[in-house]
């Protein structure tokens, strides 16, 4: 049995544990958080210094505040443990660079929490859209709205921690879209005037992709009427689209007469991805989220941050430094 310790026991750091809890092989041994009123919850051995608890479980878990993500991830690839880590990897490609040179150097497994990879309507999508159900696709609008979110210290308040609703929400189709339709070649993107308004942030991005596919994108800290992602991908064979207010149907519209696609499944995805995760620890499967591609996103999410901050288009490099991973 391979015991897992988690580092952060906040919304994401709880959630871990009920996943890891349901998946043979593993079982949750120990947990650290700053704040070990939190940690308690858990029922299992609380560890004072994350060290000690890196050195005595066999999977490390980093679910705490993104800016705190590199110094755990390297710390567990040092002792040579594979790490799994919330999304998005770090919070600058400096970091990113840094974890990367770690990997390599010390062969560790490191999988990043792109859950959208995992909800089976975005799966569905994927391969719908791989199977060419709208021919070749050319225009995605894709949105995610929630309320701001709630956290210890409100960090995702402040953009040094967080990166604001950028980094943190539009990651996610950011990540979504790169799995779908391939490398970026250049972003642009506004968002509301951060810290004018504490406690909400809104942004819009366009996206140009190499394959010359164009999505707008949309996420929202500011939305009081509860969570609502929505996708819809037109191409020049017809239009697939999907609501979260209608979970349970995916729709795709040929061009030559109408489709409905029921989607039965209600897997949980947080559950999938750490079973994904665990695998790929224990068997060397290849999780559908590779660290090139948390890097890819975590890239194109600067650079429209990048965007934000300058009123200008921002370039992609042709090559990065993760392609090897
Ligand atoms: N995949 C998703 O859908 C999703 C959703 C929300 C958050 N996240 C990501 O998960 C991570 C955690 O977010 P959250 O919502 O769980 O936040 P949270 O504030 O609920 O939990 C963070 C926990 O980490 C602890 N903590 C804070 N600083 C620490 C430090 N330096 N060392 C150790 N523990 C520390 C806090 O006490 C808290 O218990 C972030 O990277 C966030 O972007 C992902």
């Amino acid at each position: 049995m391979q015991k897992v310790g988690i580092i952060g026991f906040g919304k994401m750091g709880r959630k871990h544990f009920e996943s890891f809890k349901r998946v043979p092989g593993v079982v949750v041994y120990g947990v650290f958080d700053v704040d070990p009123k939190k940690a308690k919850e858990a029922g299992v051995r609380i560890y004072e210094e994350h060290k000690e608890l890196i050195k005595d479980c066999d999977i490390i878990c980093v679910a705490t505040p993104t800016d705190t993500h590199k110094k755990y991830i390297l710390d567990a690839i040092t002792e040579r443990k594979p790490v799994f880590a919330e999304k998005p990897l770090c919070r600058t490609v400096e970091e990113a660079d840094e974890i990367l040179k770690a990997v390599k150097k010390n062969k560790a497994k490191v999988m990043v929490g792109h859950v959208v990879r995992y909800f089976n309507q975005y799966a569905a999508i994927k391969k719908a859209l791989d199977d060419g159900c709208v021919g070749k696709p050319a225009i995605a609008r894709i949105t995610r709205c929630s309320r701001f979110p709630k956290a210890s210290n409100n960090w995702f308040n402040s953009r040094e921690k967080s990166g604001g609703v950028i980094l943190d929400l539009m990651i996610h189709d950011i990540d979504f879209l790169i799995w779908c339709f391939g490398n970026v070649e250049r972003v642009y993107a506004k968002d509301i005037s951060w810290g004018k308004v504490p406690n909400r942030d809104y942004a819009l991005a366009v996206l140009r992709f190499k394959s010359g596919v164009i999505a707008h994108l949309e996420a929202s800290w500011a939305h009081t009427g509860g969570f609502r992602a929505r996708v819809e991908v037109a191409g020049n064979g017809g239009l697939i689209n999907y609501d979260s207010r209608h979970p349970a149907s995916l729709k795709v519209e040929h061009c030559d007469g109408d489709i409905m696609r029921e989607n039965p499944v209600d897997e949980n995805a947080n559950q999938l991805e750490i079973r994904e995760f665990v695998e790929y620890v224990l068997n060397n499967t290849v999780p559908r989220i590779t660290l090139h591609d948390a890097c890819q996103a975590l890239r194109v999410s600067l650079a429209a941050i990048e965007s934000v901050r300058t009123r200008t288009v921002i370039k992609l490099k042709e090559s990065c430094n993760s392609e090897d991973f």
